[in-house]
């Protein structure tokens, strides 16, 4: 069974599909730490970001892997230096070109073959997986959201403000809902959460519970 999990920054996904995946046995794909480590490879390389056939020249050839809530790029974890502000700002123009996007898709789908997945990402629901059982749009408002990326940032030591949180956020929300190919957009039969005032413990009940009522093979009541 596939479970996809979209919806903008800071709406609490890669925690609840984190959680979610764990509490059922699944697979966790985190769709936006494969952009991000393409970017990284493509920092490392010394790539242009303009250049999208180089970029999808990476992306086809990345050796990536998931272990233990870990992201691996061959033996090397690169879990953390993929959620650095500079690692961030570079993703941006990898996920904006069509033939990174198209090459994801791919890998994204042959990683999924075969397994019980949660999904997590922009365009699981709406472009890769159109097949998925069940589909879930997670969100919140944008003040919520900001208070939320702000007490994140603050635990971790980094001093910044509620406001200049809110302003990046918003860049990488109107970036996210406004590429070109792969958009970020609730598909047409998804279910829309939103999370405002809801613990990440009542988050992922929900969806155990919607995950229950879909499974396949399951009679109505
Ligand atoms: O979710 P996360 O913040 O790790 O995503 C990193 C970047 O990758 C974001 O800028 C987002 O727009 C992009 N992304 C995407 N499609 C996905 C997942 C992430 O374009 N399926």
């Amino acid at each position: 069974m596939i479970v996809t999990l979209d919806g903008p920054a800071g709406a609490g996904k890669s925690t609840a599909a984190r959680a979610l995946a764990a509490r059922l046995g699944w697979f966790y794909l985190d769709t936006g730490a494969m952009y991000r480590t393409v970017a990284l490879v493509a920092l490392e390389r010394g790539l242009s970001l303009d250049n999208a056939t180089a970029l999808a020249g990476v992306a086809e050839s990345l050796d990536l892997g998931f272990q233990d809530g870990r992201v691996l790029l061959g033996d090397r974890d690169i879990s953390d230096e993929i959620r650095t502000d500079r690692i961030t700002q570079a993703t941006r123009p990898v996920a904006d070109a069509p033939p990174v996007r198209a090459a994801m898709k791919r890998l994204q789908r042959r990683l999924a073959a075969g397994r019980d997945v949660v999904t997590e990402g922009r365009d699981q629901g709406s472009e890769v997986f159109p097949q998925a059982e069940l589909k879930v749009f997670l969100t919140a408002s944008p003040g919520e959201r900001a208070r939320r990326r702000h007490r994140e940032e603050e635990a971790r030591g980094r001093r910044t403000s509620l406001e200049a949180v809110e302003a990046a956020q918003a860049r990488r929300d109107e970036g996210d809902r406004g590429r070109p190919v792969g958009a970020m957009q609730a598909a047409v039969d998804a279910v829309i959460l939103e999370t405002d005032g809801l613990s990440a413990e009542a988050v992922v009940e929900r969806l155990v519970t919607l995950v229950e009522t879909r499974r396949p093979g399951r009679t109505a009541p």
